[in-house]
């Protein structure tokens, strides 16, 4: 992905793109998490990057390294990430890809919690809801970005769960990806793109394909807005 690549048909566009997961501790050594890789995010966001956007890639703890030419921003939980964002903004664009935890632990303990011995209770952990960043964003009066997307991974009747997805978001698209496969980590992905307008399949294709469209699209839709 070279950034000679694209068309430069996103130059002078700001696109914001979070990806990864979100971490949130339950002491200064555990956390609650998930197993988002971060790829298709950051295949996004180098994407973008490649078609002339200035891109701001807000991410979660990953093990692969930031595509050339993005300005990244490191974060850990998801109100750090949702902070992070709102700094980043004004955008043209905002892709909500990251897999943010929907709960945090109410309480993170300043020390390491301890075993108290043998036959000991099992403490529980009560949980809180974490901000949900897609809807926050898609719901700003002020400075929202043209094009909110989000993304929804289903199991099971993709493309309703989707079309939900998107009225209670309030964001312009839904990414839909199939993930009753073996997709799951894999490189491809099957996708469904779904908007006010009704529902794009795309077919199987890798993540880099994904994104590559995806930036493609994106800048056909700036286009089309005048900007
Ligand atoms: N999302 C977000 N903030 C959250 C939860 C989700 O920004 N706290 C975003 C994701 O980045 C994704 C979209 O919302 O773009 C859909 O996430 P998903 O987990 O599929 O949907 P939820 O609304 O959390 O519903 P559920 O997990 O129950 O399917
Ligand atoms: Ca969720």
């Amino acid at each position: 992905q070279l950034s000679g690549q694209g068309s430069g048909a996103l130059e002078g566009a700001h696109c914001v793109v979070t990806a990864g997961p979100t971490r949130e501790p339950l002491d200064p050594v555990r956390f609650l998490s998930n197993h988002s890789s971060g790829r298709q995010g950051y295949a996004i966001a180098g994407a973008l990057a490649a078609e002339g956007a200035r891109v701001t890639l807000v991410s979660g703890p990953v093990a692969i390294d930031p595509p050339h030419g993005v300005d990244l921003v490191k974060v850990e939980t998801a109100r750090q990430m949702l902070k992070a964002v709102e700094e980043a903004l004004p955008a043209d664009v905002f892709v909500s890809v990251a897999a943010v935890a929907d709960w945090r632990p109410a309480r993170a303990a300043t020390k390491k919690l301890k075993i108290k011995g043998a036959g000991s209770a099992t403490p529980s952990m009560e949980l809180a809801e974490n901000p949900d960043i897609l809807r926050t964003i898609s719901n700003k009066r002020k400075h929202r970005p043209s094009l909110v997307i989000g993304f929804a991974a289903e199991t099971n009747d993709v493309e309703e769960h989707a079309a939900a997805k998107l009225k209670r978001k309030g964001c312009d698209w839904i990414v839909a990806n199939d993930v009753s496969g073996d997709v799951m980590g894999g490189t491809e992905n099957e996708i469904a793109l779904v908007t006010q307008d009704g529902i794009d399949r795309w077919p199987r294709m890798g993540k880099d394909a994904v994104a590559r469209r995806l930036a493609q699209k994106i800048a056909e839709a700036l286009d089309g807005s005048g900007d």
